[in-house]
């Protein structure tokens, strides 16, 4: 080739939630009685969730009703009628909201949104990032800044609240950053953030004139008493403001890749309105989002049945969340903070439990070396060679929190085990691999 067509941005993506699943297959090359336990990716139908019935005949219905017209194109923008529906319901919770439904974007799945909007900055600007964050954002916005992303800290002493003097002695030291992403419910700790905290963010945009990105794809995923607050009522004609949603989470319909962005407050700044048509005509090239999922949004969210189903699974949710963290709460290594939405758990490990000799019996010898080759490079995250032996030798596979790109060392899980048997199980069994893990060194 003339030119070198490779460079090194790639080294700033990172996501190893689905990355590890390689390194699961070569196990299973290797020694072919290995058996995993997928606590790595946060899709429910995976783990055994029942869609509901009742989207099921929706689906139905909606091929019989609207025929043919379900398998082709649909506006570029979104289906108009689920556009609209999108507006209604922002209404529902922020009553005098200004959501105008030409700036509701439908896309294939939130991760598509996600890049649109990272892609579309006017170059070199920044959205700071919470550190822990889900890797798509953080992966995306340094990508397209061509620099290490740029991060305000959740507070793990704090059940993972943003730290908002970490947040703003960020914001005032680096001119570039023009917006704030808050992850609420959070990947990939599990945190549900106060309305105190949320407003505290609001006055920082207000302050420092940014805009706010608020991912909320897990915004009907709240228990242990808390409760969800709409950052559009905190926001409302103060600060510019992008929503994202999607069916991923709660249906549960993450194949379906439905998700849309509703930009709100654009009124306030012809720059930012100027920003926002950058993505709708971005979103354009992409041709259209799914049809099928935008057809049956309304009849979907506003179903009689669905308060019933989204109650019953965030029970369990709570259920996991509860017994997930007693049990690993009884490590002396680590330090657990419950789940309060979504389904994921990110526990800590305590300062200086972990070094780069510790390990775990791995009874195939083939997979043994493997593993021994892949934790022998150098610069490996000593929680990224703990995931590996846990998985090598327990068949459990977790994500190592420095993937998050998390300065503390740790592992999120996901809470989505249906069996509460299997999930007691499950995580005594890790629970009792830790404690081996770090003895290792002190035999
Ligand atoms: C915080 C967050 N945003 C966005 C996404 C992407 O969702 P989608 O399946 O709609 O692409 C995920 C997926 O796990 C997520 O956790």
């Amino acid at each position: 080739m003339r030119q070198k067509v490779s460079d090194e941005r790639p080294s700033l993506m990172r996501y190893e939630i689905r990355e590890i699943v390689d390194v699961v297959q070569k196990i299973q090359e290797l020694d072919k009685d290995f058996k995993v336990d997928n606590e790595n990716i946060g899709d429910p139908v995976a783990k055994g969730w029942p869609v509901p019935p009742f989207l099921k005949d929706l689906l139905i219905e909606a091929i019989k009703q609207e025929g043919d017209k379900v398998f082709g194109y649909s506006h570029s923008r979104g289906w108009p009628p689920a556009r609209k529906w999108v507006v209604k319901y922002a209404k529902k919770f922020s009553p005098s909201s200004n959501l105008d439904y030409e700036y509701v974007l439908f896309t294939s799945g939130l991760g598509a949104a996600i890049s649109a909007i990272y892609e579309m900055l006017s170059h070199g600007l920044r959205i700071i990032q919470p550190t822990p964050s889900y890797p798509t954002h953080a992966s995306m916005e340094s990508f397209n800044a061509n620099e290490e992303s740029v991060s305000y800290e959740l507070d793990p002493d704090n059940k993972w609240e943003p730290n908002l003097a970490d947040l703003e002695e960020k914001i005032k030291n680096n001119p570039k950053i023009v917006g704030i992403l808050v992850i609420n419910p959070n990947n990939p700790t599990g945190a549900v953030h106060s309305k105190e905290t949320l407003e505290k963010i609001v006055q920082l945009a207000e302050k420092y004139n940014l805009f706010i990105v608020s991912d909320e794809v897990y915004f009907r995923m709240v228990y242990n008493g808390y409760k969800f607050t709409h950052i559009t009522e905190l926001a409302h004609n103060r600060v510019p403001l992008m929503v994202m949603r999607g069916v991923s989470k709660d249906v549960p319909w993450p194949g379906g890749r439905c998700g849309w962005i509703e930009f709100h407050n654009i009124h306030l700044d012809e720059d930012f309105k100027k920003y926002c048509d950058a993505v709708k005509k971005r979103i354009l090239l992409e041709v259209c989002s799914t049809s099928l999922p935008q057809m049956v949004l309304e009849k979907l969210y506003d179903h009689p049945d669905f308060e019933k189903w989204i109650a019953q699974y965030n029970k369990h949710l709570e259920d996991n969340s509860k017994n997930i963290s007693r049990i690993l709460g009884q490590s002396p290594y680590l330090n657990v903070n419950p789940t309060n939405g979504a389904f994921y758990m990110m526990p800590l490990f305590k300062d200086n439990v972990l070094n780069d000799r510790q390990t775990l019996p791995i009874k195939n010898p083939e997979a043994k070396k493997f593993i021994e080759n892949l934790v022998s490079k150098p610069g490996l995250p000593l929680d990224k060679r703990f995931v590996y032996y846990l998985l090598a030798s327990t068949g459990i596979c977790v994500v190592p929190a420095t993937s998050f790109f998390s300065k503390h060392y740790g592992f999120r899980l996901t809470t989505l085990e249906r069996d509460p048997k299997k999930r007691d199980e499950i995580y005594s069994r890790v629970e009792k691999a830790i404690d081996e893990y770090i003895a290792s060194t002190n035999v």
